[in-house]
């Protein structure tokens, strides 16, 4: 199958997953008191940038994702790193002169200490003035966003303002997984979206999402706006009608209310999807399960453990499963694909996708029939622009070293080194000859 020529074919990183040393990150310190393994060095993607432009050479690929590291460019509230900001511009140069596209991401998963030493609540904080005022969280935000984006803008086309908002929101105040800690899974309707009409953490997000549309617009009127948005493949856990209705309330609450709320405001220029596997949605058997669903995510069965997760009507597939317990379900890509086309008939470009494996062929065969989906979805007229891969190289995955996502191995005890891992070889054929 031959893909559309210009097809964008490229990998994924996010800062404090590989550049290392970023003691100013809220997450550094959280990863002591979680007793997570220390990110500590990481890929040290600080000093190795070149060796990542290397690899992504080594792939033929034409674009590169990353992510700017806040906590790094402003240390301290309202103090910026005009050293950082002159490191990550190095980059991008270096890309460009590459024939490789960056595409920056302002925000994936980490936040400075500082933030939260300033507003406690994080995102929860709502704005003090009324409607359309920016929360605090929000306005100290765009303050970095204003910066890099007056910094970089020149050079930089592509622009994602957040990675995965619901996914990170969840872990930080509904699960509690990332700071600043919060939970609110009894409440999670109004905590999230408030009392219908933009409220709540995810309105502050938009509302966010939106200033920084509006400056990245102001530097650069050709820029290409969009978020990474975490879309599982739903479906229902069962033939009854209330799983049907569960995948409505939970595809609402996790991927679609975020994304109606920006495309009204007309800020997506594109979207960007990252797909990982398909989710089983079911009606929960008790009422104060929150939102009445049971998403059957390998995250949950693992905080409840199987046999309440069970019990409470969840559902796994029977797919083999990646080292991250994640089903490998292909078609699932093409599925989510189409229903983006069909809901905004935007653009759609492949944010993230991968697996972590350490298997010979586990990578090319999950890339095979990945493309493959996406090949059918372009087939049927879906605008698929580009394809990410998620990882370039090995990373932390918040909190262990154990999954290797990359399609670059980081030798940990021997110098940080990177050697392809299985599916590079594969990778680069596509990229080079655009087609599967
Ligand atoms: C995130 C990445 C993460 C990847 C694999 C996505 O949810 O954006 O940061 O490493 O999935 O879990």
């Amino acid at each position: 199958m031959k893909f559309p020529t210009g097809f964008i074919w490229g990998a994924s990183t996010a800062a404090y997953q590989i550049e290392g040393g970023n003691e100013h990150s809220a997450l550094w310190d959280w990863e002591r008191r979680k007793g997570w393994e220390r990110s500590g060095a990481a890929a040290g993607s600080w000093e190795r940038w070149r060796d990542d432009v290397a690899c992504l050479k080594r792939l033929n690929l034409k674009a590169y994702r990353f992510s700017v590291e806040w906590s790094r460019i402003e240390p301290r509230p309202g103090e910026f790193d005009e050293r950082a900001l002159a490191r990550y511009r190095e980059m991008v140069r270096a890309l460009k002169d590459e024939g490789i596209r960056p595409i920056v991401c302002l925000h994936h998963f980490s936040e400075p200490a500082w933030l939260f030493a300033q507003v406690p609540d994080g995102w929860l904080t709502p704005a003090a003035a009324g409607r359309g005022a920016l929360a605090p969280a929000a306005e100290l935000f765009i303050r970095f966003v204003d910066k890099v984006v007056t910094y970089m803008g020149g050079e930089v086309r592509d622009w994602l303002t957040f990675n995965e908002p619901l996914v990170w929101l969840l872990a930080g105040y509904g699960i509690g997984q990332f700071p600043p800690g919060r939970r609110s899974l009894l409440s999670l309707q109004r905590t999230f979206y408030g009392n219908y009409g933009g409220g709540g953490l995810v309105g502050r997000v938009a509302r966010a999402h939106k200033e920084a549309y509006r400056i990245i617009h102001r530097e650069v009127p050709e820029a290409r706006v969009s978020i990474a948005q975490h879309i599982g493949d739903l479906e229902p856990a069962g033939d009854r009608k209330e799983d049907r209705d569960a995948v409505k309330v939970w595809e609402r609450f996790m991927h679609a209310r975020l994304l109606d709320l920006l495309h009204h405001d007309a800020t997506l220029d594109f979207l960007g999807i990252n797909y990982y596997t398909r989710i089983y949605v079911a009606a929960s058997r008790l009422p104060f399960v929150p939102l009445g669903t049971m998403p059957g995510y390998a995250e949950v069965e693992e905080l409840l453990g199987p046999r309440l997760f069970r019990w409470l009507g969840g559902r796994r597939g029977d797919r083999p499963r990646t080292d991250m317990g994640w089903e490998i379900v292909p078609e699932g890509l093409e599925r989510v694909v189409k229903r983006c086309w069909d809901a905004y008939k935007l653009p759609i470009l492949i944010t993230e996708n991968g697996l972590a494996s350490t298997t010979a062929h586990g990578r090319e065969d999950y890339l095979k029939s990945h493309l493959a989906a996406l090949g059918r979805a372009l087939a049927s007229g879906v605008d698929v622009e580009g394809y990410l891969h998620w990882s370039l190289i090995d990373n932390y995955e918040w909190g262990s070293y154990r999954p290797k996502f990359g399609l670059f191995s980081v030798d940990r005890d021997n110098g940080l080194a990177r050697t392809p891992a299985s599916g590079a070889e594969y990778y680069a054929e596509v990229a080079r000859t655009n087609r599967l």
